[in-house]
């Protein structure tokens, strides 16, 4: 497997541009399932995850062209309604086309996407909510077996209040009640930007959701036939752009312009940066981030959006690992993500790991390792550690940061980092 090798201290300059969002892509791509013809998609990121989507589209019988940023979906004559395991354990989102094919086609077989490394993951939530809306669900063999009413019928509209905000519960649910007969209501949904998205591209596809990006939503399902293909650009990666945040910000000197991040989508973070004493400003769809000055400690807690996000707080422990004193990290939404931890503690950072919480004290300096991490945004914050670490990291297994990083080692390389891609390094 590749590695990537960093070599600290570089000062970060230039311009970055940030790639279309991952976790908005992948439920976009689902939702083609819910209409006939052909859909566009512009600013695709280039990444695994989206290849292995691709992949799940043509085996359920689509026709699908990726030449990235352009993805091209069509449908094809016959559709098979089963998403395998071989696919669903590459990623876990391909549980995302459960509601679309079950609303659409009657049924579906979706491979359980079991635990994963930063956590249980269940689905409960997604398959309590097709069942209120009249489905018949079964597991065997590792599958969910999903069937609409009456065998195969359509589903009804219900009123559902998830347990806790889910982001591919509320995207599923969503693309089901599209088609539901009736009015759903969903409560407690994910506020997520990529949630919004998804309404926004329903609504153009013909569907009625209303409230999406709120916690709250209506949706007034309509009949099949009503949903057409759509042409639609994918907004901004915040998280991408929030990694090159932290990574612009480990290096005193640096000054870094991030072209086309979306500022809004990042309140939580840069309001934590700018108290960890970072200069980020907004100028027109660009983000500023400069660094004068030394880190000061500033305490997280993980939480649904617009709180702090979960896929940021790996990146933003490294930078307290740089802060001159003591700050708590928390995690509150994933059980297992502190695995950068004993990784960073090779590196020579000082951090004591109390159940889900994390007390770093920051050290002036780091040294170079080889690391690696069985998750992506670990992986992420391992490569800005290396940033900041004297001598050279090699951080092995990327096959993880490519599910979820566009080019990393030529972006980061761009704006001065010392960083190359090791071909079929040891793992
Ligand atoms: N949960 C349940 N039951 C459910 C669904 C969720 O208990 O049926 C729990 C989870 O175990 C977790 C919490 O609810 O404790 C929130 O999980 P959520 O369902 O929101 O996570 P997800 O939809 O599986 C998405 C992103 C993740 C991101 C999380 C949280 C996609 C494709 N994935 O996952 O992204 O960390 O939301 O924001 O949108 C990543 O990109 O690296 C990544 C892991």
């Amino acid at each position: 497997m590749d590695a990537i090798r960093v070599r600290g201290g570089a000062v970060l300059k230039g311009r970055v541009r940030v790639s279309g969002a991952k976790n908005a892509a992948l439920p976009i791509l689902c939702a083609t399932l819910l209409s006939d013809g052909e859909s566009h998609l512009r600013n695709v990121p280039a990444l695994r995850d989206i290849d292995t989507t691709a992949a799940l589209l043509r085996f359920l019988g689509r026709g699908v062209s990726v030449n990235a940023p352009d993805v091209t979906v069509a449908a094809g004559k016959d559709v098979r309604p089963e998403a395998p395991y071989e696919l669903v354990k590459q990623m876990r989102a391909s549980v995302l086309v459960l509601g679309p094919l079950l609303a659409r086609f009657g049924r579906a077989k979706v491979s359980l996407p079991g635990g994963c490394a930063i956590g249980a993951r269940p689905i409960d939530q997604h398959l309590k909510a097709l069942e209120a809306m009249g489905a018949k669900i079964t597991l065997e063999r590792g599958y969910v077996l999903a069937e609409g009413p009456n065998g195969g019928g359509q589903l009804r509209g219900a009123e559902i209040v998830f347990d806790m905000p889910t982001v591919t519960g509320t995207e599923n649910v969503m693309m089901a009640a599209a088609l539901a007969k009736g009015r759903s209501i969903l409560v407690n949904c994910a506020r997520e930007p990529e949630v919004e998205e998804l309404g926004r591209i329903l609504n153009k596809m013909g569907a009625k959701v209303n409230g999406a990006g709120t916690d709250v939503m209506h949706i007034e399902g309509v009949t099949p036939g009503d949903l057409l293909p759509f042409d639609h650009a994918i907004i901004p990666d915040r998280i991408e752009a929030g990694t090159y945040m932290v990574a612009a910000a480990m290096t005193e000197g640096s000054d870094v312009i991030l072209e086309g991040a979306e500022i809004g989508d990042l309140e939580a973070l840069v309001a934590k940066m700018r108290q960890a004493g970072v200069i980020i400003d907004a100028e027109g769809r660009d983000i500023r981030v400069r660094r004068t000055g030394p880190i000061r400690p500033v305490n997280v807690t993980t939480a649904p959006h617009p709180g702090f996000p979960t896929d940021m707080q790996a990146q933003f422990m490294v930078l307290m690992c740089t802060a001159a004193g003591e700050s708590v990290i928390t995690e509150t939404i994933f059980e297992n993500r502190f695995m950068h931890v004993p990784e960073l503690l090779r590196m020579g950072a000082n951090i004591a790991l109390r159940g889900n919480t994390a007390v770093v004290d920051g050290v002036k300096k780091m040294y170079g390792a080889s690391v690696m991490a069985t998750d992506l945004r670990a992986s992420a914050s391992l490569i800005i550690a290396g940033l900041f670490s004297e001598d050279e990291t090699e951080v092995r297994r990327v096959y993880h940061l490519d599910r979820g990083y566009e080019h990393i080692e030529a972006k980061l390389g761009g704006l001065g980092a010392k960083v190359e891609r090791v071909r079929n390094a040891e793992s």
